[in-house]
């Protein structure tokens, strides 16, 4: 694993417990999208862990797309602006779609989404999400599944950067306040 230093506070998500619930995850999606065609959706670039290490235990055929869009650019708080840097190369009429998300903060990334492929004509757009943090949301999103539910604190690895770093942590962590005071 990455030598994190003394950047790390904690570990609040050892790998184990998030291999634990992604078998569990897997599982619901399985039987939930049986006989239909799945297209899993990861959102670049914090995604990229949970979305190969899900897809990866599922059974069933799938696809799988990449969007990438960013609302935090380097700082830990949420701008609200949403851009899209790189579309899906795929069209979704008439498509299962689920998205897969490492972490549901304010909810703005993810109801701007949503918003965006439902207009696609999808036959259906469900989320996935590892983290969500209740007490941050600003706007209520509907998540289908999602693995943990954590404290309103600053997380990172398993995907989640400060700053570009950290994402390749295979857990998560809450990070040292003074890696971001600096
Ligand atoms: C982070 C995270 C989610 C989003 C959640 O992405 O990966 O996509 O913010 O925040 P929200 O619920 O407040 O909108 P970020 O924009 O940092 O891009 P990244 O995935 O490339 O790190
Ligand atoms: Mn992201
Ligand atoms: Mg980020």
């Amino acid at each position: 694993a990455a030598d994190m230093g003394d950047d790390l506070e904690r570990i609040l998500l050892p790998a184990e417990r998030l291999g634990a619930r992604l078998d569990e995850i897997a599982a619901q999606v399985d039987a939930d999208y049986a006989g239909r065609d799945l297209l899993l959706v990861g959102v670049l670039k914090g995604a990229v862990m949970v979305m190969a290490d899900l897809a990866r235990r599922l059974s069933l055929p799938i696809e799988m797309d990449w969007m990438a869009v960013s609302s935090y650019g380097a700082g830990t708080t949420s701008s609200g602006v949403v851009r899209i840097l790189k579309d899906l190369d795929t069209d979704l009429s008439g498509r299962h779609v689920l998205i897969v998300e490492d972490i549901v903060d304010s909810g703005l990334t993810l109801s701007w989404l949503l918003a965006n492929l439902r207009s696609r004509g999808p036959a259906s757009v469900e989320i996935m999400t590892m983290l969500r943090k209740p007490e941050a949301a600003k706007v209520e999103v509907d998540v289908r599944y999602v693995g943990f539910e954590i404290p309103t604190e600053f997380v990172v690895g398993y995907g989640l950067d400060y700053a570009e770093k950290y994402r390749n942590l295979p857990f998560v962590g809450t990070l040292a306040s003074h890696v971001y005071a600096e």
